[in-house]
């Protein structure tokens, strides 16, 4: 190809460029614009397709206030819910977490659909130059104080970004996470033999917080989205197809794993989105190679039972921002050394937790009757002490950030 072929269309020399347009690349371009440093968000997505991709729903309080704090929006006030407890459900009885009273905190119910409409209408407001639905990204130099990256436009147009850092916020398929040189990466990862069955249905709240289900036949989520739809899962096949599955199954799967000697029945209505989602445990160190450093889900993924995939990449983001402002100013590339130390120890903390709830709630395919009881067994010493109830909650609404002050 000749050099004029290849030459792009719009150069941008930027301070950071961010590869992923997400929660947490928006939110870090957010965090950024706050402290005068330029950047530009680029992702492979269209907007509209990040819009309508669903996503979990819960929210730690320092995410809520990730949101407010740094003025994001204050929506959540009005379309979020407080949750200041869970219920966990077993033996056909609920029991429940009460956040407030054992560690006074609560979170929210608020999708991460909406956080990221909330981070994309505050950069359109702010002036932020975010590109959706590039294609042929290519990200360059990173082991040199010039990266680039080089992507085409939805419209068509070559663009080469020149940067002093570059993010790689692109997420669980990251392209960014493959730049770390194959020798000098660890990917620490676990499959697991069972998925979620997703669904959107057209009922009635089932309950005023979120109900996680052990039962013989499986794991069951009963979570909520508004007062006229809610948000349903069941632990299904990895493999299982959605068109296989009439309504009457779905319904009597649900059934199955949430009756009980209370009486308890959910509502039905119509189903109006289905979906299998699949999960693994995995993280990549090191978070940083050279001029790129890695931010949530490109770095790290975690099953979603412990409700806390966006919160981790919130705080990665949290604790990132502020290290990118000194390394661009006098302190330089030093300033990159404290990011992994920062990020690393919540991550492995929410994958113990996450894997916790995973392995405690739901039924290997080939569970003896030993495995059921003894998960009944812990499940019991769970709810059964203060001890049992105030880890959970602990756990469930987040840890104390090392990231320091919001900014
Ligand atoms: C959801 O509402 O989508 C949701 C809630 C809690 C989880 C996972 C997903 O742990």
């Amino acid at each position: 190809m000749s050099a004029e072929r290849t030459a792009p269309d719009v150069v941008t020399t930027t301070s950071v460029a961010i590869v992923g347009a997400g929660p947490a690349g928006l939110m870090l371009a957010h965090r950024l614009g706050r402290s005068g440093v330029d950047c530009v968000n680029i992702d492979v997505r269209a907007r509209a397709e990040i819009e309508t991709t669903h996503r979990a729903g819960i929210l730690e309080s320092a995410s809520a206030a990730d949101l407010l704090d740094t003025g994001v929006s204050d929506r959540i006030l009005r379309d979020g819910d407080e949750h200041a407890g869970v219920e966990l459900r077993f033996g056909g009885r609920s029991h429940r977490i009460d956040f407030q009273d054992l560690v006074g905190a609560s979170v929210w119910l608020y999708p991460q659909t909406d956080v990221f409409i909330d981070l994309a209408d505050a950069r359109d407001r702010d002036g932020g130059v975010v590109h959706f639905g590039v294609s042929g990204t290519v990200v360059d130099s990173v082991e040199t104080d010039s990266p680039t990256v080089k992507f085409t436009d939805a419209a068509g147009a070559r663009h080469e970004i020149r940067a002093r850092y570059v993010v790689g916020a692109d997420g669980s398929h990251s392209v960014c996470r493959k730049l770390v040189p194959e020798a000098q990466r660890s990917q620490f990862f676990r499959e697991y033999p069972f998925a979620w069955f997703g669904l959107l249905v057209e009922t009635p709240k089932n309950a005023p917080e979120l109900i996680y289900a052990h039962s013989e036949h499986g794991f069951a989520l009963v979570s909520q989205r508004s007062d006229t739809v809610q948000r349903l899962y069941f632990q299904c096949d990895p493999d299982e197809s959605v068109d296989a599955w009439s309504d009457e199954q779905i319904w009597s799967t649900l059934h199955d794993r949430l009756s009980g000697d209370d009486g308890f029945e959910l509502h039905t209505g119509p189903i109006i989105d289905k979906s299998v989602l699949r999960f693994r445990s995995f993280v990549q160190q090191p978070m940083r190679w050279g001029s790129m450093l890695l931010a949530g889900d490109a770095a790290h993924t975690v099953p979603p039972t412990g409700a806390r995939g966006l919160n981790l990449a919130l705080h990665d983001v949290r604790v990132l921002a502020p290290i990118l402002v000194r390394a661009l100013g006098a302190a330089g590339d030093s300033a990159l050394d404290d990011y992994e130390p920062q990020a690393l120890e919540r991550v492995w903390r929410a994958q113990n937790f996450s894997f916790w709830m995973t392995q405690m709630l739901h039924n290997p395919p080939a569970a003896t009757g030993f495995d059921l009881q003894r998960q009944l067994g812990e499940l019991s010493n769970v709810v059964g002490t203060r001890a049992g109830r105030a880890y959970l909650a602990e756990q469930y609404t987040g840890w104390p950030s090392a990231g320091g002050p919001v900014g």
